[in-house]
């Protein structure tokens, strides 16, 4: 039985709140959403830790992985950019370095960064705090203006190099309008997937708390600026679905990526609708 003390009861004591002794008084599964969210991001991290490395797998044409989306390297397939072909390619003892794990740099930091994110793996990992009214085991709270956490602040530069990558997926997607011989006005599940993916990418980024203050952020009249405060309502209605676009696209970057590559290896034929 918790044993609470009343502020009433506590008076002269220089802590005026009530003391607690248990560390919470919920009685509900607090710790559901925290250890969903574990199973969640360590699955994730494992997945595209394996494909990342993988090398392979990633191109079936029209279809790219938007893990190894733009090109890179000369040995990449697919991908080529605008008619931009990349030269050289990096090796580590000899084996080919995978340009996945420079691509990936870009969304894993902005998602790393993200707000939403943030309080889910502070509440999971680092349980600081694991929940509403769920005390936390860390003694003191030192914020994000020190080494290691100020580093959260670059989360609007990711913002703006995660919009370049996002052209990039949809004009991947554009690309999936061809069949495999290149020629254009067909349309297949690829192409239905890769446009998923790209849209809800595009609804996560656009309901960035970045993006919302990009809009608005720093203005003392709307009235003075419409278009910019138009721009401000709509991210602002987005924004407050932002933590299930978060999830739902870190789900669809996964399934794409799983989908070209069960298409690459010839485990399963990319349907063409016409
Ligand atoms: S706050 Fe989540 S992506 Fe910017």
């Amino acid at each position: 039985m918790a044993t609470v003390t009343s502020p009433a009861s506590s008076q002269g004591s220089p802590d005026r709140r009530a003391q607690i002794g248990v560390r919470t008084l919920r009685t509900d599964k607090w710790w559901l959403m925290p250890l969903v969210m574990v199973i969640i991001f360590l699955s994730f991290i494992a997945y595209s830790t394996w494909r990342a490395f993988e090398n392979a797998y990633y191109f079936a044409e029209p279809l790219i992985s938007p893990f190894y989306s733009p090109c890179l390297m000369s040995t990449c397939e697919g991908g080529v950019l605008f008619g931009w072909t990349p030269i050289g390619n990096w090796t580590l003892f000899g084996m080919a370095i995978s340009p996945a794990l420079f691509i990936l740099i870009v969304p894993l930091g902005f998602r790393f960064t993200c707000y939403y994110y943030r309080k889910a793996y502070y509440r999971a990992f680092w349980q600081s705090p694991p929940a509403c009214a769920v005390a936390e085991p860390h003694k003191k709270y030192t914020g994000e203006t020190r080494f290691p956490l100020i580093f959260q602040n670059a989360h609007r530069y990711f913002f703006y190099l995660g919009l370049l990558l996002n052209v990039i997926l949809t004009y991947d997607a554009v690309l999936a309008f061809r069949n495999a011989e290149g020629a254009w006005g067909h349309m297949s599940i690829g192409t239905l997937v890769l446009l998923a993916n790209a849209t809800l990418l595009w609804l996560y980024s656009l309901s960035c708390h970045s993006c919302r203050h990009a809009m608005g952020g720093r203005l003392k009249h709307f009235s003075k600026h419409p278009v910019r405060y138009k721009s401000w309502t709509i991210v602002s209605k987005l924004n407050v679905n932002h933590g299930k676009f978060a999830m739902i696209s870190l789900f669809g970057v996964a399934l794409t990526d799983l989908y070209v590559r069960q298409v690459a290896t010839g485990a399963i034929t990319n349907f063409y609708f016409f």
